[in-house]
């Protein structure tokens, strides 16, 4: 169904993990719609260089906040700021996380409690807590980053893969419950994207992947939310076709694809 573009000037987006990748290109597509910024990761250098980036090219305001949103203090300190600070939200993208890679056996349990704190309980507790917020505005957008991996089992990253379908399958929840809001939810499922992603998942990824540009997964997600009304978005047509051919085979079939793709 295709529905009006969003006007997202004078409007107020927090995007996690803007440090780098997919969030800092969230950040500078939203401020170039002309969205005030907050932005959120614990490397202030980069936030900060970022920050006066964009507000010297787009006259925007931009809030930096450093956190590591995997500790247990993470969110609520960051919801303390915007408190601090009287920031009203109208869009949050939940995008800060990471994959590891090694059989599960090998996963370092520490490693793996961050990654579970980081890509499941902060989205979710920050989701819980600004949801009332972005449903009162009705004028934003929630995206949660998912991945073309929260489709079928990712052995070789089998918890990363989890973690991604419970983002995948929370964020699609929401989106119908609040359906007759204002607020447009979307789950955005990159494949593989040139970042600093696969350098922090560890593991070798020597053979030739089709990497996309985070420009080009950011734009996807944009003209989902601005002209259709889906739940979820996989960006790009091979990953959009791999996910359809895992779709349609028997489990196990996908589950030997999925590993020999990981391998
Ligand atoms: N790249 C891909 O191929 C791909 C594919 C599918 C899905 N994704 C998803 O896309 C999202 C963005 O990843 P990316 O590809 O842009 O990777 P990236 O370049 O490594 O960026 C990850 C961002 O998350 C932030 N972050 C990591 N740990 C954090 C913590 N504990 N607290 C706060 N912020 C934290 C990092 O900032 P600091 O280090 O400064 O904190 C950085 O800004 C992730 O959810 C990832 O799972 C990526």
């Amino acid at each position: 169904m295709r529905r009006a573009p969003l006007d997202h000037r004078g409007t107020t987006a927090l995007v996690t993990g803007a440090s780098s990748g997919l969030g800092a290109e969230f950040a500078r597509q939203f401020a170039a719609r002309r969205a005030n910024l907050v932005l959120v990761a614990r490397r202030r250098g980069r936030l900060e260089a970022l920050a006066r980036d964009l507000e010297n090219t787009h006259r925007i305001t931009v809030n930096v906040f450093t956190h590591d949103l995997g500790s247990s203090d993470g969110v609520r300190d960051l919801l303390g700021d915007l408190e601090t600070h009287g920031i009203a939200v109208d869009s949050l993208v939940n995008n800060a996380g990471f994959g590891i890679t090694a059989p599960f056996v090998d996963t370092e349990p520490n490693r793996l409690g961050e990654m579970l704190s980081l890509n499941i309980v902060a989205l979710t507790e920050l989701t819980r807590s600004l949801l009332p917020q972005l449903l009162t505005a009705g004028r934003g957008v929630l995206v949660n980053v998912a991945s073309a991996a929260a489709y079928q089992p990712t052995p070789g990253m089998a918890a990363y893969g989890a973690t991604k379908a419970y983002v995948l399958s929370l964020t699609e929840a929401i989106a119908e419950e609040v359906r007759e809001s204002g607020l447009r939810v979307l789950a955005l499922s990159p494949g593989p994207t040139r970042t600093e992603f696969f350098a922090v998942a560890g593991g070798d990824f020597s053979q030739p992947i089709n990497f996309e540009t985070p420009e080009k997964v950011v734009s996807v997600a944009f003209s989902a939310l601005d002209h259709r009304q889906p739940r979820s978005v996989i960006s790009g047509f091979s990953n959009r076709a791999m996910v359809a051919a895992a779709g349609v085979m028997p489990r196990r079939l996908a589950l030997f694809a999925a590993r020999k793709a990981l391998e």
